[in-house]
Protein backbone atom coordinates (compact mmCIF):
# COMPACT_ATOMS: atom_id res chain seq x y z
CA UNK A 1 0.00 0.00 0.00
CA UNK A 2 1.59 3.26 -1.17
CA UNK A 3 2.18 5.56 2.04
CA UNK A 4 1.01 8.66 0.10
CA UNK A 5 -2.08 9.47 -1.38
CA UNK A 6 -4.24 12.13 -3.25
CA UNK A 7 -7.64 13.22 -2.62
CA UNK A 8 -7.51 12.16 0.98
CA UNK A 9 -9.57 15.81 2.42
CA UNK A 10 -12.33 14.48 0.24
CA UNK A 11 -12.58 10.76 1.49
CA UNK A 12 -15.23 10.10 4.57
CA UNK A 13 -14.43 9.97 8.03
CA UNK A 14 -14.63 6.29 7.60
CA UNK A 15 -12.51 6.04 4.21
CA UNK A 16 -10.30 8.00 5.87
CA UNK A 17 -9.61 5.66 8.69
CA UNK A 18 -9.71 2.72 6.81
CA UNK A 19 -6.78 4.28 4.43
CA UNK A 20 -4.40 5.24 7.89
CA UNK A 21 -5.30 1.92 9.11
CA UNK A 22 -4.48 -0.44 6.44
CA UNK A 23 -1.42 1.79 5.81
CA UNK A 24 0.38 2.60 8.83
CA UNK A 25 -0.61 -0.05 11.28
CA UNK A 26 0.47 -3.89 12.02
CA UNK A 27 -3.26 -4.56 13.07
CA UNK A 28 -5.41 -2.89 11.36
CA UNK A 29 -8.87 -3.76 12.91
CA UNK A 30 -7.19 -2.90 16.18
CA UNK A 31 -6.37 0.57 15.20
CA UNK A 32 -9.95 0.99 13.84
CA UNK A 33 -11.18 -0.33 17.08
CA UNK A 34 -9.47 1.88 19.10
CA UNK A 35 -9.59 4.77 16.81
CA UNK A 36 -13.87 4.03 16.81
CA UNK A 37 -13.74 3.94 20.63
CA UNK A 38 -13.04 7.48 21.00
CA UNK A 39 -16.29 9.01 19.11
CA UNK A 40 -19.19 10.10 20.97
CA UNK A 41 -22.17 8.15 20.55
CA UNK A 42 -23.96 12.17 20.74
CA UNK A 43 -23.74 12.07 16.82
CA UNK A 44 -24.71 16.41 16.98
CA UNK A 45 -21.67 16.26 19.16
CA UNK A 46 -18.98 14.40 17.38
CA UNK A 47 -20.41 16.59 14.22
CA UNK A 48 -19.29 19.53 16.02
CA UNK A 49 -16.37 18.14 17.29
CA UNK A 50 -15.35 16.62 13.69
CA UNK A 51 -16.13 20.38 12.06
CA UNK A 52 -13.29 22.12 14.53
CA UNK A 53 -10.41 21.16 12.23
CA UNK A 54 -9.76 18.97 8.92
CA UNK A 55 -9.60 15.57 8.49
CA UNK A 56 -10.68 14.54 11.60
CA UNK A 57 -10.78 10.59 12.55
CA UNK A 58 -11.52 10.62 16.16
CA UNK A 59 -11.41 12.86 19.54
CA UNK A 60 -8.37 12.90 21.57
CA UNK A 61 -8.94 13.02 25.21
CA UNK A 62 -7.59 15.13 27.83
CA UNK A 63 -8.12 15.46 31.31
CA UNK A 64 -10.57 17.92 32.73
CA UNK A 65 -10.04 18.74 36.21
CA UNK A 66 -10.10 21.89 38.58
CA UNK A 67 -8.69 23.70 41.03
CA UNK A 68 -10.74 25.18 44.46
CA UNK A 69 -10.37 27.82 46.80
CA UNK A 70 -8.31 30.39 44.44
CA UNK A 71 -9.00 33.90 46.28
CA UNK A 72 -8.00 36.82 43.63
CA UNK A 73 -9.04 40.84 44.57
CA UNK A 74 -11.16 39.73 47.16
CA UNK A 75 -13.32 37.17 45.06
CA UNK A 76 -13.60 33.07 45.32
CA UNK A 77 -13.09 31.34 41.93
CA UNK A 78 -12.66 27.75 41.10
CA UNK A 79 -10.27 27.19 37.86
CA UNK A 80 -11.10 24.98 35.78
CA UNK A 81 -8.03 23.18 34.16
CA UNK A 82 -7.46 20.89 31.31
CA UNK A 83 -3.75 19.08 31.28
CA UNK A 84 -2.09 15.50 30.87
CA UNK A 85 0.59 16.07 33.82
CA UNK A 86 -0.34 14.33 37.48
CA UNK A 87 0.48 16.81 39.83
CA UNK A 88 -0.15 19.57 38.36
CA UNK A 89 -4.10 21.06 39.44
CA UNK A 90 -3.01 19.44 43.12
CA UNK A 91 -0.42 21.64 43.57
CA UNK A 92 -2.50 24.75 42.02
CA UNK A 93 -4.98 23.68 44.73
CA UNK A 94 -2.11 23.04 46.91
CA UNK A 95 -1.40 26.74 46.16
CA UNK A 96 -4.78 28.65 46.20
CA UNK A 97 -5.71 26.88 49.58
CA UNK A 98 -2.03 28.12 50.89
CA UNK A 99 -2.49 31.82 49.87
CA UNK A 100 -6.21 31.73 50.83
CA UNK A 101 -5.34 32.03 54.06
CA UNK A 102 -2.50 34.63 53.74
CA UNK A 103 -4.86 37.21 52.20
CA UNK A 104 -5.28 35.85 48.38
CA UNK A 105 -3.92 36.96 44.82
CA UNK A 106 -3.70 40.50 43.32
CA UNK A 107 -4.19 40.81 40.01
CA UNK A 108 -3.95 43.77 37.79
CA UNK A 109 -4.36 44.39 33.76
CA UNK A 110 -1.88 46.93 33.13
CA UNK A 111 -2.58 47.49 29.41
CA UNK A 112 -4.93 45.38 27.04
CA UNK A 113 -3.05 46.74 23.76
CA UNK A 114 -2.61 44.41 20.50
CA UNK A 115 -0.72 44.58 17.47
CA UNK A 116 -1.06 43.86 13.92
CA UNK A 117 1.36 44.94 11.42
CA UNK A 118 1.52 45.11 7.54
CA UNK A 119 4.76 44.53 5.76
CA UNK A 120 5.67 45.87 2.53
CA UNK A 121 8.10 46.83 0.73
CA UNK A 122 9.14 50.36 -0.75
CA UNK A 123 11.99 51.24 -2.98
CA UNK A 124 12.29 54.64 -2.81
CA UNK A 125 12.53 58.07 -0.45
CA UNK A 126 11.74 57.35 3.06
CA UNK A 127 11.38 61.17 3.54
CA UNK A 128 8.42 61.26 0.87
CA UNK A 129 6.88 57.50 1.80
CA UNK A 130 6.42 59.05 5.19
CA UNK A 131 4.80 62.09 3.29
CA UNK A 132 2.40 59.94 1.74
CA UNK A 133 1.59 58.34 4.91
CA UNK A 134 0.80 61.52 7.12
CA UNK A 135 -1.22 62.14 4.20
CA UNK A 136 -3.65 58.95 3.81
CA UNK A 137 -3.52 58.15 7.64
CA UNK A 138 -7.47 58.71 8.01
CA UNK A 139 -8.02 56.64 4.73
CA UNK A 140 -7.11 53.73 6.60
CA UNK A 141 -9.08 54.33 9.52
CA UNK A 142 -12.55 54.94 7.03
CA UNK A 143 -11.49 52.52 4.70
CA UNK A 144 -11.90 50.18 7.59
CA UNK A 145 -15.12 51.65 9.17
CA UNK A 146 -17.19 48.32 7.70
CA UNK A 147 -15.21 46.22 10.00
CA UNK A 148 -14.39 48.11 13.18
CA UNK A 149 -18.23 49.68 13.09
CA UNK A 150 -19.30 46.99 16.15
CA UNK A 151 -15.88 47.13 17.86
CA UNK A 152 -16.26 50.77 18.19
CA UNK A 153 -19.53 49.81 19.62
CA UNK A 154 -18.00 48.06 22.16
CA UNK A 155 -15.61 50.50 23.44
CA UNK A 156 -12.67 49.19 20.76
CA UNK A 157 -11.38 49.38 17.47
CA UNK A 158 -8.07 50.99 15.53
CA UNK A 159 -5.92 52.62 18.28
CA UNK A 160 -3.20 53.80 16.31
CA UNK A 161 -1.34 53.22 13.02
CA UNK A 162 2.33 54.02 12.82
CA UNK A 163 5.03 53.94 9.48
CA UNK A 164 7.79 52.33 10.67
CA UNK A 165 11.31 51.98 8.57
CA UNK A 166 13.07 48.79 9.03
CA UNK A 167 15.41 49.51 6.28
CA UNK A 168 18.30 49.01 8.57
CA UNK A 169 17.76 45.35 8.72
CA UNK A 170 16.45 44.93 5.16
CA UNK A 171 16.37 46.15 2.54
CA UNK A 172 13.78 48.58 1.34
CA UNK A 173 11.58 47.03 4.34
CA UNK A 174 8.86 49.22 5.91
CA UNK A 175 5.78 48.65 7.98
CA UNK A 176 2.60 49.40 8.60
CA UNK A 177 2.66 49.31 12.67
CA UNK A 178 -1.12 49.04 13.85
CA UNK A 179 -2.29 48.89 17.72
CA UNK A 180 -5.86 47.59 18.64
CA UNK A 181 -8.23 47.16 21.36
CA UNK A 182 -10.31 44.31 20.99
CA UNK A 183 -12.22 44.23 24.34
CA UNK A 184 -13.33 40.69 24.88
CA UNK A 185 -12.25 39.12 21.85
CA UNK A 186 -8.97 37.85 21.47
CA UNK A 187 -9.08 39.57 18.07
CA UNK A 188 -7.32 37.53 15.65
CA UNK A 189 -9.94 38.17 13.12
CA UNK A 190 -10.60 41.12 13.84
CA UNK A 191 -7.33 42.48 13.48
CA UNK A 192 -6.38 40.41 10.30
CA UNK A 193 -8.81 41.59 8.35
CA UNK A 194 -8.25 45.33 9.11
CA UNK A 195 -4.70 44.53 8.29
CA UNK A 196 -5.47 42.96 4.81
CA UNK A 197 -7.81 46.24 4.28
CA UNK A 198 -4.72 48.83 4.92
CA UNK A 199 -2.83 46.61 2.74
CA UNK A 200 -5.12 47.01 -0.03
CA UNK A 201 -5.57 50.95 1.04
CA UNK A 202 -1.87 51.29 1.04
CA UNK A 203 -1.64 49.75 -2.69
CA UNK A 204 -3.94 51.70 -4.19
CA UNK A 205 -3.66 55.31 -2.74
CA UNK A 206 -0.01 54.63 -4.11
CA UNK A 207 -0.94 54.02 -7.44
CA UNK A 208 -2.98 57.10 -7.51
CA UNK A 209 -0.13 59.38 -5.06
CA UNK A 210 1.02 62.97 -6.52
CA UNK A 211 3.48 62.30 -3.76
CA UNK A 212 5.44 59.27 -4.86
CA UNK A 213 7.22 58.98 -8.19
CA UNK A 214 6.34 57.04 -10.72
CA UNK A 215 9.13 54.10 -9.69
CA UNK A 216 7.86 54.57 -5.93
CA UNK A 217 4.12 53.41 -6.56
CA UNK A 218 4.49 49.93 -7.09
CA UNK A 219 4.63 48.89 -3.57
CA UNK A 220 5.15 45.32 -2.74
CA UNK A 221 2.83 44.02 0.26
CA UNK A 222 4.92 41.02 1.35
CA UNK A 223 2.19 39.82 4.26
CA UNK A 224 -0.33 41.32 6.80
CA UNK A 225 -0.82 39.37 9.94
CA UNK A 226 -1.17 40.60 13.64
CA UNK A 227 1.57 39.61 16.07
CA UNK A 228 1.32 37.56 18.70
CA UNK A 229 3.87 39.23 20.62
CA UNK A 230 1.63 41.40 22.88
CA UNK A 231 4.37 43.15 25.64
CA UNK A 232 1.54 45.97 25.72
CA UNK A 233 -1.19 43.81 26.58
CA UNK A 234 -0.03 43.41 30.72
CA UNK A 235 -0.86 41.63 33.17
CA UNK A 236 0.53 41.09 36.74
CA UNK A 237 -0.30 38.99 39.79
CA UNK A 238 1.13 38.85 42.91
CA UNK A 239 1.02 37.16 47.02
CA UNK A 240 2.77 39.14 49.54
CA UNK A 241 2.92 37.97 53.78
CA UNK A 242 4.82 38.62 56.49
CA UNK A 243 7.79 36.09 56.30
CA UNK A 244 6.47 34.80 59.83
CA UNK A 245 3.24 33.83 58.38
CA UNK A 246 4.80 31.82 55.36
CA UNK A 247 5.17 28.85 58.69
CA UNK A 248 3.44 25.50 56.98
CA UNK A 249 3.96 21.98 56.49
CA UNK A 250 7.68 21.41 55.40
CA UNK A 251 8.63 25.39 56.19
CA UNK A 252 9.13 25.02 59.57
CA UNK A 253 12.13 27.98 59.68
CA UNK A 254 9.77 30.64 57.48
CA UNK A 255 12.85 33.12 57.34
CA UNK A 256 14.92 30.34 56.00
CA UNK A 257 12.22 29.65 53.33
CA UNK A 258 11.63 32.87 52.24
CA UNK A 259 15.74 33.49 51.69
CA UNK A 260 15.96 29.90 49.61
CA UNK A 261 12.95 30.62 47.77
CA UNK A 262 14.18 33.95 46.27
CA UNK A 263 17.31 32.90 45.65
CA UNK A 264 15.73 30.14 43.89
CA UNK A 265 14.09 33.08 41.82
CA UNK A 266 16.80 34.63 41.16
CA UNK A 267 18.48 31.84 40.09
CA UNK A 268 16.05 31.97 37.47
CA UNK A 269 16.61 35.23 36.63
CA UNK A 270 20.30 34.89 35.51
CA UNK A 271 20.17 31.56 34.49
CA UNK A 272 18.39 30.57 31.18
CA UNK A 273 18.87 26.66 31.63
CA UNK A 274 16.82 27.28 35.24
CA UNK A 275 14.51 30.29 33.65
CA UNK A 276 13.38 27.41 31.10
CA UNK A 277 12.03 24.94 33.47
CA UNK A 278 10.77 27.77 35.62
CA UNK A 279 8.73 28.94 33.43
CA UNK A 280 7.84 25.89 32.26
CA UNK A 281 6.26 25.50 35.52
CA UNK A 282 4.26 28.80 35.35
CA UNK A 283 3.31 27.36 31.86
CA UNK A 284 1.75 24.15 33.58
CA UNK A 285 -0.94 26.57 35.17
CA UNK A 286 -1.01 29.18 32.16
CA UNK A 287 -1.84 26.37 29.70
CA UNK A 288 -4.32 24.54 31.72
CA UNK A 289 -6.78 26.99 32.43
CA UNK A 290 -5.99 28.39 28.87
CA UNK A 291 -6.91 25.38 26.99
CA UNK A 292 -10.22 24.91 28.92
CA UNK A 293 -11.26 28.16 28.43
CA UNK A 294 -11.08 27.70 24.80
CA UNK A 295 -7.93 30.01 24.12
CA UNK A 296 -5.12 29.49 21.81
CA UNK A 297 -2.19 27.96 24.47
CA UNK A 298 0.32 27.82 20.82
CA UNK A 299 0.16 32.06 20.50
CA UNK A 300 0.34 32.48 24.17
CA UNK A 301 3.19 30.48 24.77
CA UNK A 302 4.77 32.01 22.10
CA UNK A 303 4.26 35.70 23.26
CA UNK A 304 5.00 34.64 26.97
CA UNK A 305 8.45 33.13 26.01
CA UNK A 306 9.07 36.23 23.93
CA UNK A 307 8.53 38.48 26.29
CA UNK A 308 10.98 36.49 28.64
CA UNK A 309 13.52 37.22 26.20
CA UNK A 310 12.68 40.82 26.32
CA UNK A 311 16.06 41.82 27.53
CA UNK A 312 18.24 39.92 25.39
CA UNK A 313 18.69 37.04 27.62
CA UNK A 314 15.90 34.31 28.65
CA UNK A 315 15.03 34.66 31.86
CA UNK A 316 12.25 34.10 34.91
CA UNK A 317 8.90 35.63 34.39
CA UNK A 318 8.03 35.91 38.20
CA UNK A 319 10.31 37.88 40.69
CA UNK A 320 10.46 37.94 44.45
CA UNK A 321 11.66 39.76 46.98
CA UNK A 322 12.03 40.27 51.11
CA UNK A 323 11.83 43.81 52.07
CA UNK A 324 10.88 44.50 55.74
CA UNK A 325 9.86 41.66 56.46
CA UNK A 326 7.25 41.30 53.92
CA UNK A 327 7.72 38.35 51.42
CA UNK A 328 6.66 39.78 47.86
CA UNK A 329 6.09 36.96 44.85
CA UNK A 330 4.66 38.33 41.79
CA UNK A 331 4.98 38.00 37.81
CA UNK A 332 4.29 40.10 35.14
CA UNK A 333 3.22 38.25 31.62
CA UNK A 334 1.84 39.22 28.19
CA UNK A 335 -1.51 37.19 27.50
CA UNK A 336 -3.97 38.27 24.35
CA UNK A 337 -7.47 36.04 25.61
CA UNK A 338 -10.87 36.02 24.56
CA UNK A 339 -14.03 35.17 26.10
CA UNK A 340 -16.37 35.48 22.83
CA UNK A 341 -15.35 34.76 19.56
CA UNK A 342 -13.36 31.20 18.52
CA UNK A 343 -14.48 28.35 20.05
CA UNK A 344 -15.24 30.08 23.64
CA UNK A 345 -19.52 29.68 22.48
CA UNK A 346 -18.90 26.34 20.41
CA UNK A 347 -17.17 24.22 22.51
CA UNK A 348 -19.59 22.68 25.40
CA UNK A 349 -16.82 21.84 27.59
CA UNK A 350 -15.26 25.50 26.88
CA UNK A 351 -18.82 26.93 27.98
CA UNK A 352 -18.28 24.94 31.18
CA UNK A 353 -14.77 26.52 31.82
CA UNK A 354 -16.03 29.70 31.53
CA UNK A 355 -19.21 29.49 33.52
CA UNK A 356 -17.20 28.21 36.21
CA UNK A 357 -15.20 31.15 36.03
CA UNK A 358 -19.08 32.44 36.60
CA UNK A 359 -18.34 34.17 32.76
CA UNK A 360 -15.45 36.65 32.89
CA UNK A 361 -14.55 39.09 30.94
CA UNK A 362 -11.23 39.30 29.29
CA UNK A 363 -9.12 41.43 31.08
CA UNK A 364 -10.80 39.33 34.23
CA UNK A 365 -9.90 36.15 32.70
CA UNK A 366 -5.93 37.77 31.77
CA UNK A 367 -6.01 37.85 36.33
CA UNK A 368 -7.55 34.24 36.26
CA UNK A 369 -4.53 32.93 34.12
CA UNK A 370 -1.79 34.81 35.15
CA UNK A 371 -2.94 34.03 39.06
CA UNK A 372 -2.62 30.34 37.76
CA UNK A 373 0.96 30.41 36.52
CA UNK A 374 1.74 31.92 39.51
CA UNK A 375 0.36 29.72 42.28
CA UNK A 376 2.24 26.77 39.95
CA UNK A 377 5.49 28.14 40.40
CA UNK A 378 5.09 28.96 43.90
CA UNK A 379 3.85 25.54 44.07
CA UNK A 380 6.78 24.09 42.10
CA UNK A 381 9.52 26.36 43.97
CA UNK A 382 7.87 25.68 47.30
CA UNK A 383 8.64 21.50 47.11
CA UNK A 384 11.86 22.04 45.13
CA UNK A 385 13.33 24.61 48.08
CA UNK A 386 11.88 21.99 50.72
CA UNK A 387 11.15 18.59 50.05
CA UNK A 388 12.47 18.03 46.28
CA UNK A 389 9.77 18.10 43.44
CA UNK A 390 9.62 14.14 43.49
CA UNK A 391 8.26 13.28 46.58
CA UNK A 392 4.96 15.42 45.79
CA UNK A 393 5.05 14.54 42.05
CA UNK A 394 5.66 10.94 42.34
CA UNK A 395 2.79 11.05 45.01
CA UNK A 396 0.11 11.79 42.36
CA UNK A 397 2.07 10.04 39.39
CA UNK A 398 1.24 6.84 41.38
CA UNK A 399 -1.79 6.17 40.04
CA UNK A 400 -0.15 6.23 35.93
CA UNK A 401 2.83 3.94 37.02
CA UNK A 402 -0.37 1.38 38.95
CA UNK A 403 -2.05 1.32 35.42
CA UNK A 404 0.83 0.25 33.34
CA UNK A 405 0.38 -3.19 34.87
CA UNK A 406 -2.41 -5.52 35.27
CA UNK A 407 -3.43 -5.40 39.34
CA UNK A 408 -6.98 -6.41 41.42
CA UNK A 409 -8.64 -3.24 43.30
CA UNK A 410 -7.30 -4.61 46.56
CA UNK A 411 -3.82 -4.77 45.06
CA UNK A 412 -4.10 -1.12 43.85
CA UNK A 413 -5.10 -0.61 47.82
CA UNK A 414 -1.71 -2.69 49.04
CA UNK A 415 0.46 -0.40 46.67
CA UNK A 416 -0.84 2.70 47.76
CA UNK A 417 -0.79 1.95 51.19
CA UNK A 418 2.82 0.97 50.85
CA UNK A 419 3.71 3.95 49.22
CA UNK A 420 2.23 6.52 51.89
CA UNK A 421 5.57 5.84 53.66
CA UNK A 422 8.07 4.74 51.37
CA UNK A 423 9.12 6.84 47.92
CA UNK A 424 7.51 6.33 45.05
CA UNK A 425 9.23 5.55 41.92
CA UNK A 426 8.67 3.27 38.56
CA UNK A 427 11.38 0.80 39.59
CA UNK A 428 10.34 1.06 43.83
CA UNK A 429 6.63 0.20 42.16
CA UNK A 430 7.59 -2.85 40.01
CA UNK A 431 9.81 -4.53 42.81
CA UNK A 432 7.04 -4.22 45.30
CA UNK A 433 4.48 -5.39 42.50
CA UNK A 434 7.08 -8.25 41.66
CA UNK A 435 7.24 -9.14 45.57
CA UNK A 436 3.58 -9.54 46.34
CA UNK A 437 2.77 -11.29 43.20
CA UNK A 438 5.45 -13.89 43.73
P1 LIG B 1 0.94 17.59 50.01
O1 LIG B 1 1.46 18.56 50.98
O2 LIG B 1 1.38 16.19 50.10
O3 LIG B 1 -0.64 17.64 49.96
O4 LIG B 1 1.28 18.16 48.56
P2 LIG B 1 -1.68 17.33 51.12
O5 LIG B 1 -2.08 15.89 50.96
O6 LIG B 1 -1.18 17.80 52.43
O7 LIG B 1 -2.92 18.27 50.69
C1 LIG B 1 -2.85 19.68 50.76
C2 LIG B 1 -3.66 20.28 49.64
O8 LIG B 1 -2.99 20.03 48.38
C3 LIG B 1 -5.04 19.71 49.45
O9 LIG B 1 -5.98 20.34 50.32
C4 LIG B 1 -5.31 20.05 48.01
O10 LIG B 1 -5.62 21.40 47.86
C5 LIG B 1 -3.97 19.75 47.38
P3 LIG B 1 -7.42 19.62 50.60
O11 LIG B 1 -8.09 19.39 49.29
O12 LIG B 1 -7.09 18.33 51.29
O13 LIG B 1 -8.13 20.61 51.46
N1 LIG B 1 -3.90 18.33 46.99
C6 LIG B 1 -4.66 17.75 46.06
N2 LIG B 1 -5.62 18.23 45.25
C7 LIG B 1 -6.20 17.36 44.39
N3 LIG B 1 -5.88 16.05 44.32
C8 LIG B 1 -4.93 15.53 45.09
C9 LIG B 1 -4.27 16.38 46.02
N4 LIG B 1 -3.31 16.20 46.93
C10 LIG B 1 -3.10 17.38 47.51
N5 LIG B 1 -4.62 14.24 45.00
C11 LIG B 1 1.47 18.28 46.20
C12 LIG B 1 1.23 17.37 47.42
C13 LIG B 1 1.59 17.43 44.96
C14 LIG B 1 0.28 19.24 46.05
C15 LIG B 1 2.77 19.11 46.49
O14 LIG B 1 3.84 18.23 46.73
C16 LIG B 1 3.13 20.04 45.36
O15 LIG B 1 2.58 21.11 45.22
N6 LIG B 1 4.13 19.64 44.55
C17 LIG B 1 4.53 20.39 43.36
C18 LIG B 1 4.06 19.64 42.18
C19 LIG B 1 4.32 20.35 40.88
O16 LIG B 1 4.83 21.43 40.80
N7 LIG B 1 3.95 19.68 39.79
C20 LIG B 1 4.13 20.16 38.47
C21 LIG B 1 4.81 19.12 37.66
S1 LIG B 1 6.54 19.19 37.91
C22 LIG B 1 7.00 20.31 36.68
O17 LIG B 1 6.73 20.05 35.56
C23 LIG B 1 7.47 21.68 36.95
C24 LIG B 1 8.86 21.93 37.51
O18 LIG B 1 9.90 21.37 36.74
C25 LIG B 1 8.97 23.42 37.48
C26 LIG B 1 10.21 23.98 38.09
O19 LIG B 1 11.27 23.31 38.01
O20 LIG B 1 10.12 25.11 38.61
C27 LIG B 1 8.95 21.39 38.89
Amino acid sequence: MPKSISGFSKLTKDEKINWIASTHFTNAEEATKTIKKYWNSDTDLQKLHDEFIENTITNFYLPFGVAPNFLINGKNYTFPMVIEESSVVAAASKAAKYWGSRGGFKATVLNSEKIGQVHFIFNGDTERLTAFFNQIKSKFFSETQSITKNMQKRGGGILDIELRDKTSELENYYQLHATFETKDSMGANFINSCLEQFAKTLINEALQSDVLSEKEKNIEVVMSILSNYVPNCLVRAEVSCPVAELVEKNIENPQEFAEKFVRAVRIAEIEPFRAVTHNKGIMNGIDAVVLATGNDFRAVEAGIHAYASRNGKYSSLSHAKIENDIFTFWLEIPLALGTVGGLTSLHPMVKIGLEMLEKPSAHELMQVVAVAGLAQNFAALRSLTTTGIQEGHMKMHLNNIINQFEVTDSERILIKNHFKTNTVSHSAVVDFIAEFKR
